[in-house]
């Protein structure tokens, strides 16, 4: 659900004044050399654009997103921020911070909680290694209320995203679904009961991912299996089955705020009450998340190996046989970096990346507005249509259509509805890179 997010981001561009509107990008429409990375909300820029998202399809150039680290085994407890960085700190070093992320999380009885203020745009955070193929499973307490939604997903670069997200009306399932490259198919998605309410107690969520096949798991119960035998696409002649590698992302976002197409808001189950006791008695919308852990597939060379440092595309086709395990780096020297000139000012006062402060980065770190909680893509429609996309990203700067897909939703959308959260942050941070240029 990106597409949530654009009046935020639209009221912080303004306030932060600063502003260009960044070119929007899509498969027909590639960056210009300038601002050379297509983030994953659609949005061009440098820096924070070229990092978790960027899209190099619809990039400059294949090379113009900073290669992406491989897959790590891990559990992250979530009991501690100290992994965490807001991503106007962070230039691709996998080594400092294990999330990166918009918006408000908090700890809270040695959980990480996902906050959604009034009329925020919620929160979502993303490992900043990437899973390609294996299986990640998460301790998760729902948000709920109408119009609130929480998501578990895998995210792709190029959009091969595998999901589990809740709706807060109906606390007694998870709606699963997957993408090929963010191309709508509303027969992907499948329901899940679930034994006991998700707001209250703790489930056990599971993906388990290899080349051949996806299952969903609830509490070590399979609910839901996905072979790819099943998705041969014959015009395209290939398998619309997800394939590359993904980050793990985590969100709580508006599914139901006014301002999105009806398909989404009524998905969500209805548009969202600003004044509900969650709000009274808490101050805003939440998801509590406990243990997370990573399993990398387990390859050592070709599809789903990590016996490297980073990944990157050979082939725009971004199939799995496209995904090479490198040692290229991936840590850019400031945000005016770029997959082709890393060192990029490196070298100037106050142009050290981390270095700029939040206010002149729009969506700095204390803008819980800005965060697009979305889970990835939630939204599908759009992402297939470039240029609708594209129209829509001009008028606003960053507009939920414009970029991407989300997540999907099921069939009430179609169309475009939902964008994600997501690009919503990368679009601020392409503004931040804008700036410096
Ligand atoms: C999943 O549940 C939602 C909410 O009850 C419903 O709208 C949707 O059609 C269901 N999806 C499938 C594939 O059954
Ligand atoms: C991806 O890689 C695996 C392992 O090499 C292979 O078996 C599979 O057919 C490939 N293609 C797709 C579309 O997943
Ligand atoms: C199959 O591929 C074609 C061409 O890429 C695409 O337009 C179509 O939506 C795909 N069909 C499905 C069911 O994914």
């Amino acid at each position: 659900m990106i597409r949530s997010l654009l009046p935020l981001g639209i009221a912080l561009l303004s306030a932060t004044s600063v502003l260009a509107e960044p070119p929007a990008c899509s498969l027909t429409q590639k960056c210009p050399e300038e601002a050379p990375c297509c983030s994953q909300y659609g949005q061009c820029g440098v820096g924070a654009f070229c990092l978790g998202g960027c899209d190099p399809r619809m990039s400059f150039g294949l090379d113009s997103c900073v290669p992406a680290p491989v897959c790590q085994d891990k559990t992250f407890k979530m009991d501690s921020l100290d992994r965490y960085k807001d991503i106007s700190e962070y230039l691709g070093d996998s080594s400092e911070a294990d999330w990166v992320g918009q918006g408000e999380p908090l700890l809270y009885n040695g959980n990480v909680l996902l906050t959604m203020a009034p009329k925020s745009v919620g929160t979502v955070l993303a490992t900043t290694t990437y899973m390609w193929y294996g299986n990640v499973k998460a301790k998760i307490k729902t948000s709920r209320g109408r119009g609130v939604v929480t998501a578990f997903i895998l995210f792709g670069d190029v959009k091969d995203e595998i999901d589990f997200e809740w709706v807060g009306t109906d606390l007694n399932a998870a709606q699963t679904n997957y993408y090929f490259q963010g191309i709508p198919n509303y027969d992907n998605s499948g329901n899940i009961s679930v034994s006991s309410n998700t707001y209250d107690n703790f489930h056990e969520y599971e993906v388990r991912w290899t080349p051949d096949e996806i299952t969903w798991l609830v509490d070590g119960k399979v609910g839901r299996t996905k072979k790819r035998s099943e998705t041969w696409n014959a015009t395209a002649n290939q398998w619309a089955f997800p394939q590359t590698p993904t980050r793990v992302q985590i969100s709580i976002w508006p599914g139901g705020l006014e301002t999105n197409a009806k398909g989404t808001i009524d998905w969500a189950g209805g548009v969202i009450d600003w004044n509900s006791d969650e709000i009274k008695n808490y101050g805003y919308y939440f998801a509590t998340f406990g243990e997370i852990t990573v399993e990398c597939y387990k390859a050592t060379s070709g599809p789903g190996s990590h016996s490297k440092k980073s990944y990157y595309y050979n082939n725009i086709a971004a199939t799995n046989d496209t995904v090479i395990d490198s040692d290229k780096p991936t840590v850019l020297k400031s945000f005016l970096g770029s997959g082709t000139n890393m060192d990029a000012g490196g070298d100037t006062p106050g142009g050290t990346a981390a270095g700029a402060s939040p206010e002149s980065i729009p969506g700095g770190s204390n803008q819980p507005g800005q965060v697009p909680g979305g889970g990835g893509s939630s939204d599908r429609g759009s992402s297939t249509s470039d240029t609708s996309s594209a129209a829509g990203c001009s008028t606003t700067g960053f507009s939920q259509t414009c970029g991407q897909t989300l997540g999907g939703k099921s069939g009430s959308v179609r169309g475009a509805e939902r964008t994600l959260g997501a690009s919503a942050l990368a679009v601020v941070i392409g503004i931040a890179g804008l700036l410096f240029l």
